[in-house]
């Protein structure tokens, strides 16, 4: 029997797309689905006469694969994983790899890890992004698990990934067990935030100014060719100048409801696990959720009618400042990344290379962008960089964005239009580079109705004070006794 490179498993179009894509690199694919008439149509339609080995079942597909054996499972994130996992684990040897494709949520590769691991295999879950078109043409991926799977699998990966100009690969090892997922996620998070910020600027100038789809148009394809040039502007670009049958403009009839799969929503709640504020991305998530309201706002509208504010300024400036806003906004949201993939790092042990996760999304996802080959280099100057906007080059370009920034969300707020993520991401810079926040009136306050005490600016970290705020309840404080 010919022997195959890798065996794939989940006939599905990111599925049948990865398999394509590795055909054409010149590897050899097994492949199997669950419905089993897929694969005959696939090896018999799309597939035909190409290098890929249809399998009728998983012991027919795992005898056809070189050793050590590698695994591509591209099923139904969830128990769909676990089900073949405990399917195929029977039939492998040790040191053989499997690897998980999908959008798992990283707790579960973490578990599938140490278990996979444990039965004497190796494990591999690897973020996969760029949609139907990337997984055939060039995905960004991002894999952890077993770190001893990754040399067996790397000649592969590198081979299918996108690449940049300069030809280096949009994938790298993340780092142990969840790693890869966590990153994808991550990526997710930040696309909402960066979608919802493009959100916001078509809004401002949709309503503020009264501009018109077409006139949208040309103003994302000038923004495309400043520092803003990335995927979501360019997209956003060509789909502000796509018009319907009748000749009007397809934007501006799509109801204004958005939908979510959940990968926004881990985000938010992983930040809030790690205590990181990721502010940006976390409005990201509300405004989705906010929007799908469509009934609930279409009657407090009728309830508080905007009253209409007139533009008065420079046309021309007021879209540069939002331009300039976006930009700035888009610093704290990736900043805020970071940091949760900083904090991730020290709660899980991965020892993650910042500068290669921006070069994976540089090319290939949703994400990317010029910008991030900027994120890159902050990295290389300095790899532990406490925030991204203390880097100098950030730091310089926040700096110059600022006026634009807080003209544009004063605007925003003195018309009445929601902007959560530029707003979101001002309040954090302000509150970022602040030396005194207003957190001494909440100690005070926890202290007073919960002797929960506070340290003193005039003692030593870590020294702890209670006041008997009332007369009463003598010196015992929260940290005295557990009611
Ligand atoms: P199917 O064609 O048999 O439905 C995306 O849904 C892919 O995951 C499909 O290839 C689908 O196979 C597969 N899939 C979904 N649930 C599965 C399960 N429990 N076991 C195996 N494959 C599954």
């Amino acid at each position: 029997m010919k022997q195959a490179d890798i065996g794939l498993i989940g006939l599905a179009v990111m599925g049948e797309n990865l398999v394509m894509n590795m055909e054409s690199r010149g590897f050899t694919v097994a492949v199997y689905n669950r419905t089993v008439s897929k694969v005959d149509d696939f090896v018999n339609g799309r597939a035909a006469g190409k290098r890929v080995l249809g399998c009728h079942s998983l012991s027919e597909l795992v005898a056809s694969l070189t050793k050590p054996r590698k695994v591509f499972m591209m099923v139904k994130a969830g128990q769909a994983v676990d089900g073949m996992i405990e399917e195929l684990l029977p039939l492998l040897e040790d040191g053989d790899v499997l690897i998980d494709g999908g959008n798992s949520h990283f707790p579960d590769t973490i578990r599938r890890t140490a278990y996979v691991e444990s039965k004497g295999k190796l494990y591999i879950g690897t973020g996969v992004s760029g949609g139907e078109e990337g997984a055939l043409k060039g995905p960004s991926m991002m894999p952890g698990g077993s770190p001893a799977a990754w040399p067996h699998v790397k000649p592969i990966f590198q081979a299918i990934c996108a690449k940049v100009e300069d030809g280096a690969s949009c994938c790298d090892w993340v780092g142990e067990n969840g790693a890869g997922h966590f990153v994808k996620m991550v990526h997710n998070g930040i696309e909402y935030g960066d979608m919802q910020l493009i959100c916001e600027a078509y809004q401002l100038l949709r309503d503020v100014l009264g501009l018109s789809a077409a006139e949208l148009h040309q103003v994302f394809k000038r923004w495309n060719e400043t520092e803003l040039d990335s995927y979501l502007i360019e997209i956003t670009r060509d789909i502000l100048a796509y018009n319907d049958a009748d000749g009007a403009p397809i934007v501006d009839k799509i109801l204004d409801a958005a939908g979510q799969k959940g990968t926004g929503k881990w985000t938010a709640i992983a930040a809030l696990d790690e205590g990181v504020p990721l502010t940006l991305i976390g409005e990201a998530v509300f405004a989705r959720s906010l929007s799908a309201m469509k009934d609930e706002r279409v009657r407090a509208a009728e309830v508080f009618p905007r009253e209409k504010v007139s533009f008065t300024g420079d046309r021309e400036a007021f879209i540069e400042d939002v331009r300039q806003a976006l930009y700035a906004a888009k610093i704290i949201s990736y900043a805020q990344g970071y940091a949760l993939m900083r904090a991730a790092a020290g709660t899980y042990g991965w020892n993650l290379n910042y500068g290669g996760i921006a070069l994976m999304w540089r090319g290939g996802c949703i994400i990317r962008s010029v910008f991030l080959g900027k994120i890159k280099e902050a990295y290389e100057r300095n790899s532990t960089l406490e925030n991204l906007i203390l880097d100098p080059y950030f730091q310089k370009t926040l700096q110059g964005l600022l006026p634009a920034w807080r003209n544009t969300v004063t605007a925003a707020i003195r018309h009445g239009i929601p902007a959560p993520a530029m707003t979101a991401a001002l309040s954090y810079f302000d509150g970022y580079t602040s030396q005194r926040l207003p957190a001494n009136l909440l100690q005070a306050q926890r202290d007073y109705f919960g002797a929960h005490t506070y340290e003193r600016l005039d003692a030593p970290r870590g020294q702890f004070f209670h006041t008997n705020w009332t007369g009463e309840g003598g010196s015992t404080t929260a940290n005295t006794y557990n009611a």
